[in-house]
């Protein structure tokens, strides 16, 4: 097998610090290693945003050019688009066949969405099969290795389970393919909860530095600390979340200043500003250089397209044959 890594994001808007920290700097460090295939899930995209498709091409082109001005190269790596790939969605009719209703129910990400949004939008058959889809985007490309967020998962266990479904019944023909979790602490958004666009509390990569400032002077600190002269607590602290991430080689003396009220949460919280916008500062660079080039993205998917589309279909023509279809 060939060590290969896949993962994909859905086409939902600006990356994010969450993004960023959680595995897109996993993704560009992978480049050079491994031989990577990254791809906007814009089918998945579909699972809870059918009703209204009009952005989705504006979403899918501002994330490949995030992900170019991230550091991903199209070179070192394979960047496509999932609608472009004919032979996915035939290798999840597939591992329809082979999943049990229980099984996808039973997926805590199914449940918590079904709770979380409007269950009349997402009651459907696209959105229970979101697993099976993702199974087969990895499996298409025989990849060992998935960077993903912690939330992500279940799904991996499921498409191990698919896997092993599928290769006890046909004939070992798919790899069990492994999670590769961050090992950067959670992204805290601005109201403390997980960062995310849709709880509008995010700071996207590509925020100046003053929304950077103006943002970063939101979030909640310590809430016994009401003065200045107040000792501070940095455990209880999302804005130290956040530190331990940016300033982790001077955490101790951070903490110190802290606890001793050496410093104001406010001053506390402008010199985090400054850090993170000046690590921000070369992606929001080359992503202004690139913004005026409207082929760009396109031509990335392309080539993308064309590098994966014969990989795919030799792993689908492999699923037929061991599944005995299509033939006499
Ligand atoms: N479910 C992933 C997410 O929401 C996106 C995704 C779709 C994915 N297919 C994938 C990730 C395959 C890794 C591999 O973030
Ligand atoms: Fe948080 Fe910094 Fe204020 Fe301490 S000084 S409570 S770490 S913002």
């Amino acid at each position: 097998m060939k060590n290969r890594v896949v993962s994909g994001y859905r086409p939902s808007g600006r990356l994010h610090l969450g993004h960023y920290h959680g595995n897109l700097k996993n993704m560009v460090e992978l480049q050079s290693t491994h031989e990577c295939f990254f791809f906007v899930a814009d089918w998945h995209a579909l699972t809870t945003g059918y009703k209204d498709t009009s952005q989705l091409g504006a979403y899918t082109t501002e994330m490949v050019l995030d992900w170019l001005a991230a550091g991903l190269d199209p070179n070192a790596c394979t960047i496509y688009r999932q609608s472009d790939i004919g032979s996915i969605p035939e290798l999840t009719l597939y591992f329809g066949m082979v999943i049990t209703l229980g099984e996808l129910e039973r997926c805590p990400t199914y449940k918590e969405q079904l709770r979380e949004l409007d269950a009349r939008v997402v009651n459907t058959f696209g959105f229970l099969g979101y697993p099976v889809l993702q199974a087969a985007d990895i499996l298409i490309v025989d990849a060992e290795l998935v960077p993903v967020g912690e939330d992500q998962l279940p799904h991996l266990e499921l498409t191990r389970e698919i896997a092993r479904d599928f290769n006890s019944l046909y004939g070992r023909t798919f790899p069990e393919p492994k999670g590769l979790l961050s090992s950067a602490p959670k992204i805290p958004g601005t109201d403390g909860r997980k960062m995310s666009k849709s709880y509008e509390n995010a700071i996207v990569l590509d925020d100046s530095p003053d929304v950077i400032r103006k943002k970063v002077r939101k979030y909640i600190t310590d809430p016994a600390r009401m003065r200045r002269d107040d000792k501070g607590h940095p455990e209880v602290c999302t804005i130290f979340q956040l530190y331990r991430v940016y300033f982790a080689d001077t955490i101790d003396s951070v903490a110190n200043e802290c606890e001793g009220a050496l410093v104001g949460c406010t001053e506390c919280k402008d010199r985090l500003a400054e850090r993170i916008a000046a690590d921000l500062a070369p992606f929001r660079e080359r992503r202004a250089q690139i913004a005026g080039d409207t082929a760009l993205a396109g031509k990335v998917l392309a080539a993308g397209a064309e590098k994966v589309s014969p990989i795919a279909s030799e792993t689908l023509t492999r699923a037929r044959k061991a599944m005995k279809i299509g033939t006499l």
